[in-house]
């Protein structure tokens, strides 16, 4: 049963009225928003470790240049989530320290490796592009500075996306050698990057509650078949072949039908053994204990200035 402030929020809600930080909002609200945009935050800042990975090998310095900027932006993307967390009165150390024991989640898909320079297309092609798939319906959900900052974060994603399939494409018009490097990186990156989208919708614990908020204004099911039908033209003209011997078009639903998604994979990644999520985490663990001198430092600056203000 609800309470009469439950149902005035839920009224609230319904007439897509924004919720701000200073208003009155139910628990379960502020939980499930703090556990959704931490997790988005933290995957902004693990995702950025798999791109880095190619930054010193980049073929071209203009390629290095723009996969430095995309780097730089997903940490920029990172810096507005962790804010906004902040806004539903958890403080930035404690979301972090979550990451960093291991205790929070982030996105499946950063715990895959980036085995070669096409892997750099196959992402910004297919994990941007579903993140953008993701998002897009985020830049309107009913939390003010969760759908504000989506709205930024959005615009770049549409960048990255162009970047990764315009490196796709380089490479599928390129020697016999370039075009099978970019047909085995969609071969590796295409189940994870539908697993993405989240569990079937039987599956999604949260899905009803999140919708009935406006948090969530799709299933996960249903943005997954955005994303393959948004998707599969672009590898027709690509010339490279998706990797699933189901997919075919659907006359009748108007959509394409699809093969079967290993969620066993799926789920042991989430649950922390990806073949990556230990190095993730340690690379993670690594830059916050090297940077705690700059941290002291900055601490240390901050208080003096406090006691000069003072005198
Ligand atoms: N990886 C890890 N965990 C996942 C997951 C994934 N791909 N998909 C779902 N899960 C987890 C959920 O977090 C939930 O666990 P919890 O209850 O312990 O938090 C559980 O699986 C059940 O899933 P639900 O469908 O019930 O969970 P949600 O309603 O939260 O839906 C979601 C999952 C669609 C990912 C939703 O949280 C969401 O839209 N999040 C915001 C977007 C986001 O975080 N994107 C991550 C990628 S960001 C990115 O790609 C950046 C780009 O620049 C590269």
């Amino acid at each position: 049963e609800m309470s009469p402030q439950e149902r005035a929020f839920q009224e609230r809600i319904n007439a897509s009225i924004k919720v701000e930080p200073k208003d009155w909002m139910p628990e379960g609200y502020r939980k499930t928003l703090i556990r959704q945009i931490s997790q988005h935050a933290h995957s902004e800042y693990v995702g950025m470790l798999p791109e880095a990975n190619w930054i010193t090998r980049a073929p071209t310095l203009q390629r290095k240049a723009i996969l430095m900027a995309k780097v730089q932006d997903e940490a920029g993307h990172g810096l507005y989530l962790y804010s906004a967390v902040e806004t539903l009165g958890v403080t930035r150390d404690q979301t972090y320290l979550d990451l960093l024991s291991g205790k929070a989640k982030y996105s499946s898909i950063f715990n895959y490796p980036t085995l070669t320079w096409a892997d750099i297309g196959a992402i910004g092609w297919l994990v941007d592009g579903s993140a953008i798939v993701n998002q897009v319906p985020i830049c309107r959900c009913s939390y003010g500075p969760y759908a504000r900052a989506m709205v930024r974060v959005c615009k770049e994603e549409s960048f990255h996306q162009r970047q990764g399939f315009e490196i796709m494409h380089t490479l599928s018009r390129g020697t016999a050698a370039q075009k099978a490097m970019a047909q085995d990186a969609l071969n590796r990156w295409w189940w994870p990057s539908i697993a993405m989208h989240g569990p079937a919708d039987d599956q999604s614990v949260n899905s009803a509650q999140s919708m009935a908020w406006k948090i969530k204004s799709q299933t996960n099911d249903a943005l997954r078949q955005k994303f393959i039908d948004q998707t599969v033209p672009q590898a027709e003209f690509l010339g490279l072949t998706i990797p699933d011997p189901d997919l075919k078009w659907n006359e009748e639903r108007g959509h394409y039908d699809y093969g079967q998604i290993d969620w066993e994979d799926f789920f042991n990644v989430v649950r922390g053994k990806g073949p990556c999520n230990q190095e993730r985490l340690a690379a993670r663990n690594k830059a916050w204990n090297e940077g705690a001198w700059f941290r002291e430092a900055m601490q240390a600056y901050a208080d003096q200035q406090e006691q000069t203000e003072e005198l």
